[in-house]
């Protein structure tokens, strides 16, 4: 009688024991899945099958399937925008197409823990963004709002890589051409003779620049509808998020230089024009960018300034993302970034991240040899614009300031 009792005990915990491994286990396989057998297409121009999943791999087997197929069909260069899901899924090449996995190489033994120092450093800078987003004297707008109530247009500078976790919200005119070349070499989509490219320099800039390449948060909604919303929020709440500031005064003058004083058509055309037009008293500026600069014309950078703090301009549209406030870009109170980078110390932070995010074993960030706008030349840049209008930058810019702890430039402000 006893023992049969006491049988019957076991047999109830033990099924509950293994109930609680399979919960678990279930849970760890759907977590490496994401990062592990994101399968890679043979060839450029094949159409991705969905990989044929087990039902058991994964809590939410169709959303992470379809996310697979979809991801790999959109990074592939030359298929541009998606396909109708229905193509896809009929589609009779998934028994043609070969699936290849390539395992994930070796994580680098390190000898030595991440310096103290940086570790402190991101601590600091992450917990200055909580604060500084429970402070209620830190007014912007979109501030107050939910994740939910961010216009899926305003997601697309959030960059996601699948198959290592990570989510990269890029700030132009923040080495974020480099930073664009690290995800494409991670999510190895851009093959080169076959094998995925490994080198971030040999990507060209036209590539790295080039939307199709990179798999953005706003691109969800076009295949996944309602339920865009829901895996956006699992990946956020899964993968690890960064995103590298600078000096937002700085970040202008290099967005000026780059934009204004070289030759670009496109720049020349959407905003020089204006700028000439507007502050310059040039009522028909030359046509085109080449005629400009044979009779020296460009607009200066206090036009620049001018512009930027015209009430028309954000009427006509909103601010081109070279000099959009990083608050408009990346929603740092709607989302908990895990590493902040800044590039006055971008060597140091980004070897800390790359280790961070466990692949410092397959890519180096580039060390950059170009002429970095320094934040020495600042009062040099500023000293042509009126103090009054510094002001008034510095009103517009000040959420990133207080934001990414960067301290107000008193000398240019109090003169
Ligand atoms: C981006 O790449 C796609 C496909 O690779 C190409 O069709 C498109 O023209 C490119 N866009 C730009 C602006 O270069
Ligand atoms: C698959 O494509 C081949 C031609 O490539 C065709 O003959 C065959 O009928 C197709 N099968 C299905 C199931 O669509
Ligand atoms: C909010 O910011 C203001 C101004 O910088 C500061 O004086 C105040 O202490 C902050 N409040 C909190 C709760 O941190
Ligand atoms: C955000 O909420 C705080 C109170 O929690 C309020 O003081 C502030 O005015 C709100 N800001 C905006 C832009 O709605
Ligand atoms: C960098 O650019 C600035 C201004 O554009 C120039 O004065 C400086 O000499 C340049 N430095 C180098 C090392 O090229």
């Amino acid at each position: 009688m006893g023992t049969s009792r006491m049988f019957r005990i076991f047999v109830v915990l033990g099924s509950a024991f293994m109930i609680l491994l399979i919960i678990i286990y279930w849970d760890d396989v759907g977590a490496s899945h994401l990062y592990l057998h994101t399968p890679v297409s043979p060839g450029p121009k094949i159409l991705h099958p969905p990989p044929q999943q087990k039902p058991q791999t994964s809590r939410t087997p169709s959303f992470l399937s379809d996310i697979d197929a979809f991801v790999n069909q959109f990074l592939e260069p030359g298929t541009g925008e998606p396909t109708d899901p229905a193509l896809t899924d009929t589609s009779n090449q998934s028994e043609k197409a070969e699936e290849r996995y390539i395992p994930r190489r070796e994580w680098k033994i390190h000898l030595t823990p991440v310096a103290a120092e940086l570790r402190e450093r991101q601590e600091q800078r992450r917990k200055l963004l909580q604060e500084m987003c429970a402070n209620d004297s830190v007014v912007f707008p979109g501030k107050n709002r939910s994740f939910d109530d961010i216009p899926n247009k305003e997601l697309d500078h959030l960059i996601v890589d699948d198959r290592h976790g990570i989510i990269y919200c890029y700030v132009p005119k923040v080495a974020c051409s480099n930073w664009k070349r690290i995800m494409i070499v991670l999510s190895e989509s851009l093959l080169q003779d076959g094998v995925p490219q490994r080198d971030p320099l040999a990507i060209h800039r036209d590539l790295v620049h080039n939307s199709s390449m990179h798999f953005t948060f706003n691109k969800f909604w076009k295949r996944y509808g309602k339920f865009a919303r829901h895996l956006m929020k699992v990946k956020l709440k899964k993968y690890t998020k960064f995103l590298f500031v600078r000096d937002p005064f700085v970040r202008l003058i290099s967005a000026y230089r780059n934009k204004f004083e070289l030759q670009n058509e496109d720049f020349y055309r959407r905003f020089a024009q204006v700028m000439l037009r507007r502050y310059a008293n040039q009522p028909t500026p030359p046509a085109s960018v080449d005629e400009a600069f044979a009779v020296g014309i460009h607009p200066s950078f206090s036009h620049f300034i001018q512009y930027l703090l015209d009430p028309q301009t954000e009427k006509d549209m909103p601010f081109n993302e070279h000099w959009r406030q990083v608050y408009r870009l990346c929603h740092p109170c709607q989302i908990q970034y895990d590493f902040v980078g800044h590039l006055e110390t971008a060597e140091e932070d980004a070897e800390h991240l790359l280790r961070q995010l466990r692949v410092d074993n397959v890519v180096e960030f580039p060390t950059s040899h170009r002429n970095l706008t320094a934040s020495s030349w600042e009062s040099d840049w500023f000293s042509t614009v009126p103090v009054e209008a510094r002001r008034e930058l510095y009103k517009l810019y000040e959420p990133d300031f207080r934001l990414f702890g960067y301290d107000r430039p008193d000398s240019l402000l109090n003169e």
